[in-house]
């Protein structure tokens, strides 16, 4: 275990193996989606997460990025986050996925969601790998046939590792866990 991290709350086995539950699970979800699927992953939290559902995902998808500025380099969220990089396929009509690590205060998965919309997404799902129940402040509002995937309910302490960062850090640790205080405060 990384020496900044008080304790591992996911391995790489478990997250692995969940990921395969999911990608099982959106797979059956969507075989008869047509044209198949848009996988939007929320950079640059979402990379590994993205790569290894998609890897998983048994359906002919297309893939791409967003990036959402929500944090700077500190722990408290930002109300307002603002997409600062676009898509490049086009969404008109299409169902997305949108592939998210966490989803904490809730503010930028209803931003990038509407950003979906406005660019004419048919539909917006949101698979997400860790979520944070407890401190939502905006819940996002699924209509039809949008589904939430969530991989692990996350208790109320900062983590890292698996995509997750503390001021870019701790992104390429293969297991996800929390940071000591120490190290961000
Ligand atoms: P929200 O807008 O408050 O839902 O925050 C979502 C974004 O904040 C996520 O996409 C993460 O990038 C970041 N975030 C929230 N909680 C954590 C955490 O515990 N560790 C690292 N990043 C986090
Ligand atoms: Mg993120």
């Amino acid at each position: 275990m990384h020496p900044h991290l008080e304790s591992v709350l996911w391995t790489d086995d478990q997250i692995s193996r969940r990921i395969s539950d999911l990608a099982a699970q959106i797979s059956a979800d969507f075989l008869a989606c047509s044209p198949p699927p848009v996988f939007i992953g929320v950079a640059t939290g979402a990379f590994l997460f993205l790569a290894d559902l998609v890897r998983k995902i048994d359906l002919p998808i297309t893939v791409d990025l967003i990036r959402a500025e929500s944090y700077g380099s500190g722990t408290v969220s930002n109300e307002a986050p603002t997409i600062s990089f676009g898509l490049k396929v086009d969404i008109k009509d299409r169902h997305v996925i949108l592939v998210e690590d966490i989803v904490d205060t809730g503010h930028t998965l209803s931003r990038v969601s509407e950003h979906l919309k406005s660019k004419g997404a048919s539909s917006v799902s949101v698979c997400t790998l860790l979520d944070k129940p407890t401190r939502r402040k905006v819940n996002l509002q699924l209509v039809g046939d949008e589904k939430y995937y969530r991989g692990f309910e996350c208790p109320d302490y900062f983590v890292v590792g698996y995509g997750l960062d503390f001021a870019e850090l701790y992104r390429n640790l293969p297991y996800i866990g929390v940071l000591k205080s120490e190290h961000y405060e």
